[in-house]
């Protein structure tokens, strides 16, 4: 029997999603009136155009499915502790003109949430990330955190680089200590080296403090890195791509450690990844940037997936693959053919996407009559 308080909030027509994880797509006909599912769409608030555009597009070519749009400004967390206002980054053209990277950029975040940013290269994350970072400044536009314009770099915002930008000659406890002593310039000697101790703690490197970074492995001076912005208790962590350069094993069990660090400190971070799997295990939303030049912020991805979720166990939640393929369809098709497929995008109030609970059965087994048996040996049940 099914249950009318899980009725599902989008429905779900891919094969390809039926095949990966064995649910049943509801055959419905999204207009079919009087389900709690069509009327949950209906009562959304989606003055944005985008979803009328998505309705227009052929699924089987987009990969689109119906899903439950509603305008970013109205979900999000009231308190914008972040705030990119209007930002456009351009650059002289070959023809004497100007290149625009992206144009009016509006993204914003609340206090202590964990946004991640995927896009193609040459999109602009990283130069997102540098006007955040206040290494780089817009052509047009302002960027404010907790209340302030951003005007070159701060202690408040620590950034962590691809590479971990180690100073060579000094040990661990140096790196960490020369970050702290740059925040509080009065500090003792004992007070800073205990303070980056903590710090060294944290991330798991005690017993390597007395190390160069010639004597650690990746890993380890990524863990450096870490603990270097952590000391100075940032405002916000800013992270380009942080474990792209790092093997599979050593990279998992970093995303655990920030994973921890974010969660038990309540810090604030952004960070830029390629890893689809990596945003879904990490952040709380997800910024989908079109390809450049005039790339634009499409969508906002809000994770569906609990806070409490593990990195070894995600892919076997029910919503797991239903938001991955949405990430990956836009990175394949969506990302290159945004500007036409729709024109009316509206960058200061860009759609935040729900992924809502699809029906859990299998096609095969749920299409038969009633049978108490296959049902208890559907894989799919013990994900209800
Ligand atoms: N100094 C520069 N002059 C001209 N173009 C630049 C300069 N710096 C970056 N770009 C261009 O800006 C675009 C965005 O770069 P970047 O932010 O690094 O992209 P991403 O991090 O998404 O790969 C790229 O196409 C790059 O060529
Ligand atoms: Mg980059």
């Amino acid at each position: 029997m099914r249950d009318e308080r899980q009725e599902p909030r989008c429905v779900f027509t891919s094969p390809r999603l039926r095949g990966e994880v064995g649910w049943r797509a509801s055959a419905r006909d999204p207009g079919e009136g009087g389900s709690p599912r069509a009327e949950s769409v209906e009562r959304a608030p989606h003055p944005n155009p985008l979803r009328a555009s998505f309705a227009r597009l052929d699924p089987a070519k987009s990969g689109a499915r119906e899903r439950t749009f509603v305008a970013g400004s109205l979900l999000m967390s009231s308190e914008k502790f972040i705030s990119i206002e209007g930002i456009a980054k351009r650059y002289p053209g070959a023809g004497g003109g100007e290149i625009a990277v992206f144009e009016n950029l509006w993204l914003s975040m609340g206090r202590g949430e964990f946004g991640c940013v995927i896009g193609h290269s040459g999109c602009g994350k990283t130069t997102v990330l540098n006007i955040l970072a206040g290494l780089d400044t817009p052509s047009e536009g302002t960027v404010i955190v907790d209340g302030q314009a951003i005007e070159g770099t701060s202690l408040d915002r620590a950034v962590i680089f691809q590479s971990h930008a180690l100073l060579p000659w000094r040990t661990v406890l140096g790196n960490v200590a020369y970050a702290v002593t740059s925040k509080w310039r009065n500090w003792d000697r004992a007070k800073v080296k205990a303070h980056a101790r903590t710090f060294i703690d944290l991330v798991g490197l005690t017993g390597a403090e007395h190390k160069r970074p010639s004597e650690l492995s990746g890993g380890m001076k990524q863990r450096v890195g870490i603990a270097r912005a952590l000391s100075i208790t940032p405002k916000i962590m800013l992270m380009d791509e942080p474990f792209s350069a790092l093997d599979a094993l050593t990279r998992g069990t970093l995303q655990d450690e920030v994973r921890r660090i974010c969660l038990e400190t309540g810090q604030t971070a952004f960070m830029i990844t390629h890893d689809v799997d990596e945003a879904i295990y990490l952040a709380d939303k997800i910024f989908l940037m079109t390809n450049g030049p005039g790339a634009v912020l499409a969508e906002i991805v809000e994770n569906p997936l609990p806070k409490d979720r593990g990195r070894i166990d995600l892919h076997r939640h029910p919503y797991y693959y239903a938001v991955r393929n949405h990430i990956v369809d836009f990175l394949v098709s969506r990302s290159k053919t945004f500007a036409t497929d729709v024109p009316g995008h509206d960058p200061r109030h860009v759609p935040l996407v729900k992924i809502g609970k699809p029906e859990l059965a299998i096609a095969a087994v749920s299409d038969a009559p009633h049978d108490e048996s296959k049902q208890a040996s559907r894989p799919g049940q013990a994900r209800t």
